[in-house]
């Protein structure tokens, strides 16, 4: 578990991929004390309140850093999966603020600073399932976004919450095309902002977010198709109605307001009965939420999911 801010780790301390692989064997080690606690053990020492440890297979190999960070979807920087690494580097994330608005007891601006360095960055090792068709395995570094639900208090009547990235077409030249409705905003329902796996990613590797993902914050919700998951975060809105979202108002036959992983449910254009791992050729099954149908499926009981796709 790193508790270091990863703005602080210098480039000569970043881990290679081949002693990061190694620590791993440190990680499950830590895993089976996770698992320890929540059968009930008592541990002196651990983490008070520290989040169930998040679902992942040890058979499953990570995605090579070179791959999560140069082969991307971040269409202020291009449509290309290369531009976002060839064009991200001029963004400037510091300093960096985080509006707070609609029905919340503390609406604020904040410092990025203010909101990422008090929580503890955990390593949470998730599936990405772009609805493209491939697939990545990524030690991302977070917190569940519920610390910031429980710190800006949202009101009884807030039901969702919506997430705008940066609009800045002098620093992401993909915003001087009207490919989206820009800025790109993205929205939850508050009980799903709320499940534990939804995470606020501060960092990958074990080091901090390079602009090409989403640097400075960014989220991941791993049963969900990788579109929800907004980079470069700095408005959060709670509201009482179901916000827009970029790839819906693009597309609403295609993307949906949910869009939870689901093999069931094609895209009007292919099947999303199978995925592409990247780094590998076969294809392999695509699973219900992604292999989190057990944290996430009640979240969703009795709705029709071919309808609310
Ligand atoms: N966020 C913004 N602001 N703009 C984008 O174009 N692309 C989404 C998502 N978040 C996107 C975004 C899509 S389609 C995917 S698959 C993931 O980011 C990709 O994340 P990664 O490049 O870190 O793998």
């Amino acid at each position: 578990m790193l508790i270091r801010k990863p703005t602080d780790i210098r480039s000569s301390e970043i881990t290679d991929e081949r002693v990061y692989l190694d620590r791993r064997g440190f990680m499950r080690a830590a895993a089976g004390i996770g698992a320890a606690v929540a059968a009930g053990a008592s541990l002196p020492g651990l983490v008070a309140g520290m989040a169930p440890r998040p679902r992942f297979s040890d058979e499953e190999e990570l995605t090579p850093y070179e791959a999560v960070t140069g082969y991307n979807n971040f269409y202020e920087f291009g449509t290309g999966k290369e531009d976002p690494a060839r064009n991200a580097g001029q963004l400037v994330t510091k300093p960096w603020t985080i509006s707070v608005e609609g029905m919340v007891e503390k609406p604020a601006t904040y410092d990025v600073d203010e909101l990422i360095f008090p929580y503890t960055h955990e390593e949470r090792i998730y599936r990405l399932r772009c609805v493209e068709g491939w697939s990545m395995v990524i030690p991302w570094l977070g917190f569940s976004l519920s610390n910031w639900i429980d710190r800006f208090r949202p009101t009884s009547q807030a039901r969702y919450v919506e997430f705008t990235t940066l609009y800045d077409p002098d620093q992401m030249p993909g915003q001087r095309r009207s490919v989206l409705d820009w800025p790109y905003v993205e929205g939850l329902r508050l009980d799903e902002a709320n499940h534990p796996l939804t995470t606020v990613v501060v960092g990958v590797y074990g080091r901090s977010l390079p602009n090409q993902n989403g640097a400075p914050v960014r989220l991941i919700m791993p049963w969900k198709y990788g579109f929800k998951s907004i980079k470069s975060i700095v408005k959060i809105r709670f509201t009482d109605r179901q916000p827009a979202t970029s790839w819906n108002v693009a597309a609403p036959n295609e993307y949906g307001f949910y869009a939870n992983v689901n093999p069931d449910v094609d895209h009007p254009r292919w099947s999303q009965a199978k995925e592409r791992r990247i780094g590998e050729f076969r294809r392999r099954e695509t699973l219900m939420f992604n292999g989190y149908g057990d944290q996430v499926a009640h979240l969703y009981q009795g709705m029709d999911l071919r309808r609310y796709f």
